[in-house]
């Protein structure tokens, strides 16, 4: 089926949204119809990805107005019946179409001192921790830096 997108194009200066259409099928997530749109229709289409699993944060995007990872934003999940809009992260300079610059991130995460275990609980060298506080951290630990939160 065609589906129509609407993508951000533009610099830090200026920018507007573009039309384009897309044959999709089922099973397809928005980044495929954004590579599609890149080999066909715009190869000049700036957007930053890597794994296309979820795993490495590059694709965040706005998919019709919320922060997603274009990778795991399937077309079935968005109502394809009017256009799809695709524009860069709001919270970022853009830096190209849909690339925005993150360094902000990368200078902050700099200033974040290195963790340092206190001394261990037990003679065997070893820590000992309530379920609770290993809950409390592990949705941190699962954190893949797509700024999008
Ligand atoms: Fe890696 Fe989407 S391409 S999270």
């Amino acid at each position: 089926m065609n589906v129509q997108f609407k993508i951000w194009r533009g610099d830090a200066n200026s920018g507007a949204f573009q039309e384009y259409n897309a044959e999709c099928s089922e099973g397809m997530v928005v980044l495929d119809a954004v590579h599609q749109i890149q080999r066909t229709q715009a190869n000049d289409l700036a957007c930053r990805w890597n794994c296309k699993a979820g795993k490495c944060g590059s694709c965040s995007a706005e998919v019709n107005g919320m922060p997603k990872l274009m990778c795991m934003a399937r077309l079935s999940d968005l109502p394809i019946e009017k256009p799809i809009t695709i524009e860069p992260i709001k919270a970022f300079p853009i830096l190209k179409d849909l690339v925005t610059d993150l360094s902000w991130n990368f200078s902050v995460k700099k200033r974040i001192r290195p963790f340092k275990p206190r001394p261990p609980d037990a003679p065997d060298g070893t820590w000992r921790m309530q379920q609770a506080d290993i809950d409390r951290v592990q949705e941190f630990r699962k954190c893949i830096e797509c700024f999008l939160c």
